[in-house]
């Protein structure tokens, strides 16, 4: 089986930076994988997360060296709205994402785009409302929502999409406790229901720790420090040989 995202000695420098913020990625994630990364604020997570989305090179230039396949091919070939049809991403800011006027328009974007038939895109995005919990939304604006409604919606977006790899940065960054654990309940579901390849990006490790997840990545000044099963022993020992247990708090 071959990885569906592929990062080979792959190093990237904003442009408005002088020093690249990922250096030497070397990382394998294969179809059908949960993997969560994880690292202090600033080690360049949402970065990586940038370059799998494509949001690296096309709304973030800069320098790349070393390659990148997502889905078998290099992100800068496929542009914006090819990407889009292999990764789906709810961002760490939710603002900014949404492209309807309206939740319902929002959710529905993609169908259009892949020009599902209205009947059948009327009950998808039905059915997609009342799993995530926005059915009596759908009217209303995406500006008008609090921060986790929009996150749900954001997330609702993902799963209409019919992608390869979904991409969560910080899921959990607007969530009160509670609706945290529907948003982690949420993210099993849809990969159980459609075997996609999951990345989770996640800044406290406490949080890290107790998911259910296949590997755990830890960035550090932009490079893969380790690349390990959940098990909280080899993760603070990792943490503990670099000098940096309170790394995370
Ligand atoms: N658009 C940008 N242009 C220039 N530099 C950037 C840009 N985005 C991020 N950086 C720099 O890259 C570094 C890593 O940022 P990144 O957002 O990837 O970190 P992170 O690990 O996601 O942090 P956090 O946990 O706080 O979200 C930071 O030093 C930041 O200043
Ligand atoms: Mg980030």
């Amino acid at each position: 089986m071959e990885p569906v995202i592929e990062f080979k000695y792959f190093s990237f420098k904003y442009r408005a930076q002088t020093q690249p913020t990922l250096r030497d990625i070397n990382l394998s994630i294969m179809p059908g994988e949960k993997v969560l990364i994880v690292g202090p604020s600033g080690s360049g997570k949402s970065t990586l997360a940038h370059c799998i989305n494509g949001l690296v090179p096309f709304s973030y230039p800069g320098d790349i060296t070393g390659t990148l396949r997502v889905g078998g091919k290099n992100p800068a070939d496929l542009g914006l709205f090819g990407i889009s049809q292999i990764v789906g991403t709810v961002l760490q800011d939710t603002d900014g994402q949404f492209i309807g006027l309206t939740v319902a328009e929002d959710l529905a974007f993609s169908l259009e785009n892949n020009l599902v038939p209205q009947e059948e895109m009327f009950v998808k995005v039905d059915e997609v409302a009342e799993l995530v919990d926005v059915k009596k939304l759908l009217d209303n604006a995406p500006r008008e929502l609090s921060g986790g409604q929009k996150q749900r919606v954001s997330m609702g977006g993902v799963m209409v999409d019919d992608v390869e790899i979904l991409l969560f940065d910080e899921p959990l960054a607007n969530l009160d406790p509670a609706t945290g654990k529907r948003a982690i309940a949420l993210i099993d579901q849809i990969q159980k229901n459609r075997k996609s390849t999951i990345v989770i990006i996640e800044h406290r490790l406490e949080d890290a720790l107790y998911r259910d997840v296949d590997r755990i990545i830890v960035v550090g000044e932009g490079r893969i420090v380790a690349d390990t099963v959940p098990d909280e022993l080899l993760i603070t020992d990792i943490l503990e040989n670099r000098g940096s247990g309170n790394l995370f708090t």
